[in-house]
């Protein structure tokens, strides 16, 4: 792949978006990729995935606008859907995928951190949503998931005014879980990675799906929805194994993802 590169580390997975002269910015071209090695993502080998920009200066300075600005309106609800299926992919992807954004998360890099599970980032980090400059909206998921994190109000005014937010604003408003200096910003997300596939594979995907399925639907049938899930684990090797290491007081067995 010519934009989109993955390494395997033990159960971790790390996807990197590797357009640096463009800081990253998502083409038509970024996205296939991303795609893609999302699809080839092996579920029996990797339990958490990082996802991060390449270089020191941008995690994904947004979606690539030479590529925009000729679109017709068609050509523009294309490209939103590209985008969108992409993102909605990783956002409903079986394990949890944490943004490491190391730099500038401007409209749809923002929106693409928005769509993982958790975000950590750098203490450069830039954020905002400056699409309504440009004459357009937010287009992969802005309008949706930044009030779904954030809440409404905040949500609107950074919509609206397109104003630009550092790492410790972010996390102020929760839009990010911490903040690290750059040069340990990977370490980081690897050990949050690492401390995720410790725990039970099969438990771990069921309460993310819990969650994320939970969350679009009223709280009696989002009830129902977790007690389906938590039944689910009582099928699997994991959980007679770690139960049972807990009865007879011993220390569990590492998990074995069945
Ligand atoms: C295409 C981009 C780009 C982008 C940067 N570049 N962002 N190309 N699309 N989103 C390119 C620049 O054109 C330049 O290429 C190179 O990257 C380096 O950028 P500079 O501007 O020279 O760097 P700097 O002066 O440090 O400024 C960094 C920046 C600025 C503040 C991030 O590049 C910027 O404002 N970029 C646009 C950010 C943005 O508006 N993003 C939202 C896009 S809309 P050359 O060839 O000149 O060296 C969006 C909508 C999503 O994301 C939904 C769609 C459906």
């Amino acid at each position: 792949m010519q934009f989109v590169k993955y390494e395997q580390r033990g159960f971790v997975g790390i996807v990197t978006i590797d357009r640096q002269k463009a800081l990253n910015a998502l083409n038509s071209e970024v996205l296939g990729e991303l795609e893609q090695t999302f699809d080839s993502i092996s579920l029996e080998e990797t339990r958490c995935v990082i996802l991060t920009g390449a270089g020191e200066k941008s995690f994904v300075a947004g979606a690539d606008i030479g590529e925009m600005s000729g679109l017709s309106k068609a050509e523009g609800e294309a490209f939103g859907k590209k985008g969108n299926d992409v993102f909605r992919k990783i956002e409903a992807f079986p394990i949890p995928v944490i943004a490491a954004i190391n730099g500038f998360a401007l409209g749809g890099g923002c929106e693409l951190a928005m769509s993982c599970d958790i975000r950590i980032a750098s203490e450069n980090a830039v954020f905002a949503q400056p699409e309504v400059s440009l004459g357009i909206t937010a287009g992969f998921g802005g309008t949706q998931r930044l009030a779904r994190i954030i809440g409404l109000g905040k949500a609107k005014e950074l919509l609206y005014t397109t104003n630009k937010m550092k790492a410790d604003a972010a996390l102020a408003l929760g839009l990010v879980n911490a903040v690290y200096p750059l040069e340990s910003l990977m370490d980081e997300a690897a050990k949050l990675a690492e401390k995720i596939a410790r725990n039970a594979p099969i438990a771990v995907r069921a309460t993310k799906k819990a969650i994320n399925d939970g969350m679009q639907v009223g709280i009696d049938e989002a009830i129902v929805i977790e007690e389906k899930l938590f039944g689910s684990c009582f099928e699997s090797e994991d959980q007679r194994n770690a139960m049972a290491a807990f009865v007879e007081k011993r220390k569990p067995d590492p998990f074995v993802n069945r």
